[in-house]
């Protein structure tokens, strides 16, 4: 049977028929569309032409969560006017990494099948389907490279709706140097340094909410989507000077093998604790980590002391190895003798390895 789309007007005046009309054979869809008469009050009956539109909307357009944790992302579709019988609507979750990158599937159903994709499989999402309609993506154990826009998608025979929700984590932003200094690292250094210490290259977005936070530094770092920026709150001469306002300032997208900067890296909440240990003597580096072990741990590596600092207030003024030959400490109630009086993880860069410090181990939660 054949359908005529794009049909603008239709009338029935009398026995005089005025048709405007686009037609357009569309071979196989009947589910589009319906007729509906009716008469109205007066004499003159009107044929409406009506279309039965599917919706799409999600109820809370971002969401914020932390690793490991688990987040609800709503999504709902529905027909308007409601269809007498139910249709099988196919939906679809997509995901657009706020790192950049191309929009991959997360996980797709129709009707009672579902199929999720790549890092997703593995029963870490699922729908949530409490009522007709309802299509809420739920992912679980979240890691910390699954923040960007999520897009909920109802196909419903031509129809196709989305509506997105942007997902972001609650975490920290740390800069990074390499451990032989300034400007060090390419593109993929940085990718590789933030990995190792216990994070994930840092969005702008990310790096932007530092900034109103209050992260004033002066050092030029690579971001997720491989531009080089830096946030300055209090313009000082070595940073650009005066008359440059506040704000993120960026040198823009740099040649990620021939460039080199320091980089902005990315942690959030920890499953386990960090601690400050000092047995009876201070250690090297390699007894540092020794230590740590014979409790049970670990050394403790740069994203997590930042993470212990912001969400678990951890405030230690002692200066401790960490895994990358760090020496660092946390400091949330500043204080005489603690460095400057604002709260912050205080850097001794990279001593040489046989200098005696405590050290910050690292227990974790999982089994
Ligand atoms: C996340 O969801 C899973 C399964 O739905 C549940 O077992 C787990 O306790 C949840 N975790 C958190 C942190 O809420
Ligand atoms: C995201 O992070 C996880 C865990 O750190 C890692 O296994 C995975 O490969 C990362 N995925 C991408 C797309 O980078
Ligand atoms: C740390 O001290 C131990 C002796 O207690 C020594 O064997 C080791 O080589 C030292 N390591 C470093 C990096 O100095």
């Amino acid at each position: 049977m054949s359908m005529i789309c794009g049909l603008h007007t239709l009338l029935l005046l009398g026995a005089q028929l005025i048709l405007s009309v686009r037609a357009m054979t569309v071979p196989t869809s009947q589910n589009n569309f319906f007729y509906h008469d009716f008469l109205k009050g007066n004499s003159k009956k009107e044929i409406h032409f009506r279309g039965v539109k599917l919706h799409v909307d999600s109820a809370k357009p971002s969401v914020f969560a932390v690793r490991g944790g688990n987040v609800t992302m709503p999504c709902r579709f529905w027909h308007e006017p409601e269809l007498s019988s139910p249709r099988e609507v196919r939906v679809k979750w997509s995901w657009l990494p706020a790192a950049g990158g191309h929009e991959t599937d997360v996980l797709v159903s129709i009707g009672s099948r579902v199929r999720s994709f790549g890092d997703f499989r593995l029963g870490r999402v699922q729908l949530r389907q409490d009522f007709p309609g309802d299509v809420t993506l739920v992912v679980t154990k979240l890691q910390l490279n699954d923040t960007g826009r999520y897009r909920c998608e109802a196909v419903d025979g031509l129809e196709d709706k989305s509506a997105s929700v942007d997902l972001e984590l609650q975490g920290v932003v740390f800069p990074y140097q390499h451990p032989r200094g300034h400007y060090h690292l390419s593109f993929l250094g940085a990718r590789q340094a933030c990995e190792e210490q216990d994070s994930t290259l840092a969005t702008f977005t990310q790096l932007f909410q530092s900034w109103k936070e209050g992260l004033n530094w002066c050092n030029a770092g690579w971001l997720a989507d491989g531009t080089v920026q830096y946030p300055i709150t209090r313009p000082r001469v070595p940073c650009g000077g005066h008359s440059l306002a506040p704000g993120v300032r960026s040198y823009g997208r740099r040649h990620r093998h021939l460039h080199r900067y320091d980089v902005f890296c990315f942690s959030s909440s920890l499953r386990g604790k960090v601690y400050y240990l000092q047995p009876s003597h201070k250690m090297n580096l390699t007894e540092a980590q020794q230590v740590c072990q014979e409790h049970g741990a670990e050394i403790a590596k740069v994203g997590q002391l930042y993470a212990a600092w912001k969400f678990s207030g951890l405030d230690h003024c002692a200066a401790g190895w960490l895994a990358d030959g760090s020496v660092r400490y946390p400091i949330t109630r500043p204080r005489r003798n603690c460095g400057p009086s604002e709260p912050g993880v205080r850097s001794f860069g990279f001593p040489p390895p046989q200098d005696k410090h405590g050290v910050y181990c690292y227990e974790s939660d999982d089994e």
